[in-house]
C-alpha cells in the first residue's frame, strides 16, 4: 500500500468548543481504526470481486446452469466463501470498535460535555426541543451503524453523548475522506448548486434529519441572508448541533426537534429542502409521508435535494448491487436495502413533482485534507466513499 492510500490523522479533525477531549491512547485507537477502515476498503475489499468472478460465479454457474438473477442470489452465495466472511467480520468488528472507542471516551466526560453545549445554548431562542414529541419506531428499534442507543438515547440530563461520539468518529469510518469537518457532503451540493444555478437566492431552507449539523453548516455559510431550520427527531444531535454551530459562529440555523414526517410548517413556505444521508434511516411507510410533507412545504420554483449512496438500478452490476447491501445486513441499517430498491422519481412524481423538473446527478466530497490525494484518486469501495447519488426536484 503506498503513503497515498494512508488516512490522514484523526487530530486533523477540527476541534469546537463541544468536541469531545481525546487522550492519547483514545486518539491512537481512532488513528488505528482509520487506518484498517482504510485497509480494508482498498487492499481487501477488492478481492471480493476477484473471488467472485474466479470462484463464486462459475461454481455458481456450473451447478445452476445459469448465472445469478438477482443481488440477494449473490449473496446466498458469497456468503459461504471464507474471504468474504473474512473480509465482512473484519468491517462489522471495526464498526462495533469505533462506536465502542467513541462511546467509552464521551461517557468518561459526559457531565462536562452536557455543561459545555448548555453553556453555549442556554437563552438562545434558535435552539426548540420538544421532550413530548414520538421518537419514531425506526429510529428506536435498533442501534444505527452499531451505535449504542442510537442517536436518541439520552443517558444524563442534557446528554449530548450520541452526538459527541458521532461527531468524533465518523471520521474514522470515513478514513477522514468527508474532510476536517465532516462536511463534505454539504460543501459538494453548494458547489453544485452554486455553479448550476448561481441566481438561485433562496431565503428560507429546511433540513430534515439535519444530525449534529456537519451538512447543513456549509449550506446556511453559502447562503448567509437566508433562514435556515435544521430539524431531527433526536435531541443529544440537536443540543450538540446547535451549541457547535454557535462556538462555529453560525447564527442563521434554527435547531428545532420536529419530525420530518410531520413537521406542522405552514405550505409553500420553504424555497429549499434538503437531506443528506438521511432517507435510508427511516421506513417505507415514512419515506412516503416524507416525501408528501416535502412537496407540501416547498414553494412553487423551490428545489428539493437529498443526498444518498446509488440506487440500485436495473443498469447496475450485480456485484455492486450485492456489495453495496453490506450495511443492509450486516451494518444493523434495516432499511437501507429496501430504500435503494425503491424508485425514488416515481415517489416523487406520485406526491406531485413534475417529471421534467425532476434530477439525478452525482457529486463527490468536497475536502480539506486530502493534500497529496486527489477525490479523484479515491478508491470506490462502495459504501464509504464520498460520491454520492443525489436526485431531487423543482416544485413546477
Ligand atoms: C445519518 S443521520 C443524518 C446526518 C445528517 N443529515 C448530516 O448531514 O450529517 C440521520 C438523522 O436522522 C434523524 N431522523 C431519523 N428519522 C427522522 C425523522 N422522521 N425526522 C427527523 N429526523 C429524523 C436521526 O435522529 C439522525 O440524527
Amino acid at each position: 500500500m503506498s503513503n497515498n492510500n494512508l488516512p490522514p490523522v484523526w487530530n486533523l479533525v477540527k476541534k469546537h468548543a463541544v468536541f469531545p477531549e481525546a487522550k492519547h491512547d483514545e486518539i491512537a485507537r481512532y488513528n488505528f481504526l482509520a487506518n484498517l477502515n482504510r485497509f480494508l476498503s482498498t487492499v481487501i475489499s477488492p478481492g471480493n470481486k476477484i473471488v467472485y468472478e474466479k470462484r463464486v460465479r462459475p461454481n455458481f454457474q456450473k451447478e445452476h446452469g445459469r448465472d445469478f438473477q438477482d443481488r440477494e442470489e449473490v449473496h446466498k452465495a458469497m456468503k459461504q466463501d471464507e474471504y468474504y466472511q473474512v473480509w465482512s467480520a473484519f468491517r462489522r468488528c471495526a464498526m462495533e470498535m469505533r462506536q465502542q472507542a467513541g462511546r467509552s471516551m464521551v461517557l468518561r466526560q459526559a457531565n462536562k460535555l452536557a455543561q459545555k453545549a448548555q453553556d453555549l445554548n442556554q437563552g438562545k431562542d434558535t435552539l426548540k426541543l420538544n421532550p413530548n414529541l414520538k421518537i419514531p419506531y425506526y429510529v428506536q428499534a435498533v442501534d444505527h451503524h452499531c451505535m449504542p442507543g442510537s442517536y436518541y438515547t439520552e443517558l444524563i440530563e442534557d446528554d449530548v453523548t450520541a452526538a459527541a461520539n458521532y461527531d468524533s468518529g465518523l471520521f474514522v469510518t470515513t478514513a477522514g475522506l468527508l474532510g476536517r469537518m465532516n462536511d463534505g457532503g454539504g460543501r459538494a451540493i453548494v458547489q453544485w448548486l452554486k455553479n448550476e444555478f448561481p441566481k438561485f437566492q433562496p431565503k428560507r431552507i429546511l433540513d430534515i434529519g439535519c444530525g449534529l449539523g456537519h451538512n447543513v453548516i456549509p449550506i446556511a455559510q453559502a447562503y448567509p441572508h437566508a433562514e435556515v431550520i435544521a430539524i431531527d427527531v433526536a435531541a443529544p444531535m440537536l443540543r450538540y448541533g446547535h451549541a457547535r454551530a454557535q462556538d462555529l459562529g453560525i447564527k442563521n440555523v434554527n435547531f428545532i426537534q420536529l419530525d420530518g414526517a410531520n413537521t406542522g410548517f405552514v405550505n409553500e413556505s420553504f424555497d429549499w429542502i434538503q437531506t443528506t444521508m438521511f432517507l435510508h434511516e427511516t421506513s417505507s411507510k415514512a419515506l412516503h409521508q416524507i416525501m408528501a410533507e416535502i412537496y407540501r412545504m416547498l414553494a412553487f420554483g423551490g428545489l428539493t435535494l437529498h443526498i444518498e449512496q446509488p440506487q440500485y438500478t436495473k443498469d447496475m452490476d450485480l456485484y455492486e448491487q450485492f456489495i453495496r447491501d453490506w450495511d443492509g445486513y450486516y451494518n444493523n441499517e434495516p432499511f437501507w436495502s429496501k430504500m435503494h430498491d425503491m424508485d425514488v422519481k416515481e415517489i416523487m412524481l406520485q406526491k406531485g413533482f413534475q417529471e421534467n423538473a425532476f434530477i439525478q446527478i452525482g457529486v463527490k466530497a468536497v475536502n480539506d485534507i486530502l493534500e497529496s490525494q486527489s477525490i479523484d484518486e479515491v478508491v470506490e469501495d462502495y459504501g464509504r466513499s464520498p460520491i454520492w447519488n443525489v436526485f431531487g426536484a423543482w416544485k413546477s
